[in-house]
């Protein structure tokens, strides 16, 4: 259901949001920090998500998803994300992956590719960025090639979450690079097909629960049935399932934010200096006052982004305000955290550095935060120039 104009959550949607902060205290907090320090995939936990119902959140549930809309989704990965980013991106990572074929695939692709992932709890991973082609999505130079009933793929997709645990791979390759964006296409591919190499994971500053790594095509041949949409249709493809990944990402942001303001302002009211609480000094409210406000206002762009997609409407703009807007809060307010922490916050015995160094992904993947500008910045001299 749509959070109406005046964003009053519903009581399914407060019960929804009690629900997941509670999973979020119970199942991820507990193992946050361990899995951060040891860049540990937590496999255990998404069993227990899968169980519960908070993967493939996005996804039909004659699929086998949970079936939620946009706006709900991003109710729920809120607290998934102030418990652990690295574990909420890991978990949205599926619906990355599903999503093009949610909107693109015809109902035997969906019964074939969809329903197996969401039923069996199994990873699927959007493979779209390579080496050399991260903001320049058109650039792709993974290649397909058409012999006969098969495609051909052979390239280097880069930066793929759960890439060394997806059983499915959702790829975009190009039929012929000259083209363009017009040359692009969206393919499944089974991670057990011959030539398919998950390279590996990628030692990152922050998000490390999170798996990352390469993924290698060499002369990998699938049926041309494997094919979602049309041949050369697959930027647009990506691009719509950005549009309404984006929000999914923008409340990660905000996830993080929020668990770093809470941590800054139980501090600010235990730690004294000068004989008092620091929380009593204008300075520190200032910035208390100012992280509540920004993650009031990151979290409503979001929720408006997501009501806009749930209501079929296209909302590229608005999707990528509420990311950049949400991405740059999340980095702000984990820094001040740290700041309001002083040195404690500076080291591993409090966790507001893990947030701090969280947030930052936020600001580069799913669109850099320069690219959700670009987005938004054509968008207002469309009709002017
Ligand atoms: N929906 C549908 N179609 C769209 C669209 C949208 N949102 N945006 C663009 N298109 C269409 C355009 O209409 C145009 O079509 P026509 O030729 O028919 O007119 C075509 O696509 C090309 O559009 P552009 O000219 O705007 O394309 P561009 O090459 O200039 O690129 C861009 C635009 C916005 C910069 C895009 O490349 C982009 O979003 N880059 C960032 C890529 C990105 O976000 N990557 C993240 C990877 S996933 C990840 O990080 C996840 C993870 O695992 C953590």
């Amino acid at each position: 259901m749509n959070i109406p104009l005046t964003l009053t959550l519903s009581e399914e949607q407060s019960a929804l949001q009690s629900e997941s902060r509670k999973f979020a205290r119970t199942e991820i907090l507990p193992i946050a920090a361990e899995c951060d320090r040891d860049s540990t995939f937590p496999t255990e936990f998404f069993k227990k998500a899968h169980a519960s119902g908070f993967m493939n959140l996005y996804q039909e549930v004659e699929c086998g998803g949970t079936g939620l809309s946009l706006t709900d989704t991003c109710l729920v990965v809120e607290e998934l994300a102030s418990g652990c980013a690295g574990m909420a991106t890991s978990v949205v990572a599926n619906d990355l992956a599903l999503s093009p074929l949610k909107f693109f695939a015809t109902d035997e692709q969906k019964e074939k590719f969809i329903k197996p992932i969401c039923e069996s709890g199994a990873f699927a991973s959007f493979c779209l960025s390579e080496p050399g082609a991260g903001s320049d999505a058109a650039g792709i130079s993974t290649k397909a090639e058409k012999k006969g009933d098969y495609y051909i793929l052979n390239g280097q997709k880069q930066w793929i979450t759960n890439g060394g645990y997806a059983s499915q791979y959702t790829v975009f390759a190009t039929l012929d690079k000259s083209k363009k964006h017009a040359g692009i296409c969206c393919f499944v591919v089974d991670a057990d097909t011959e030539g398919v190499t998950a390279g590996p994971h990628e030692d990152k500053l922050g998000q490390r629960c999170s798996n990352t790594t390469p993924v290698q095509f060499d002369n990998v041949k699938i049926p041309v049935s494997n094919l979602i949409g049309k041949e050369g249709q697959g930027f647009a493809v990506a691009m719509k399932t950005l549009d309404a990944s984006r929000p999914m990402t923008a409340i990660i942001a905000t996830g993080i934010a929020r668990a770093a303001y809470e941590h800054a302002l139980r501090y600010a009211t235990e730690r004294k200096q000068f004989e008092r609480p620091i929380s009593s000094f204008q300075g520190i409210q200032f910035m208390l006052a100012d992280m509540a406000t920004d993650i009031h206002a990151a979290r409503l762009l979001t929720l408006h982004s997501a009501s806009l997609i749930d209501d079929g409407k296209q909302a590229s703009v608005e999707s990528s305000m509420a990311k950049r807007f949400s991405a740059d809060v999340g980095m702000r307010i984990t820094t001040d955290s740290v700041q309001i922490f002083g040195g404690y916050g500076y080291t591993k015995e409090y966790p507001v550095e893990k947030l701090m160094r969280d947030a930052k992904l936020m600001q580069i993947y799913e669109g850099t935060s320069q690219i959700q500008r670009v987005v938004i910045a054509r968008e207002l001299l469309k009709d002017i120039s």
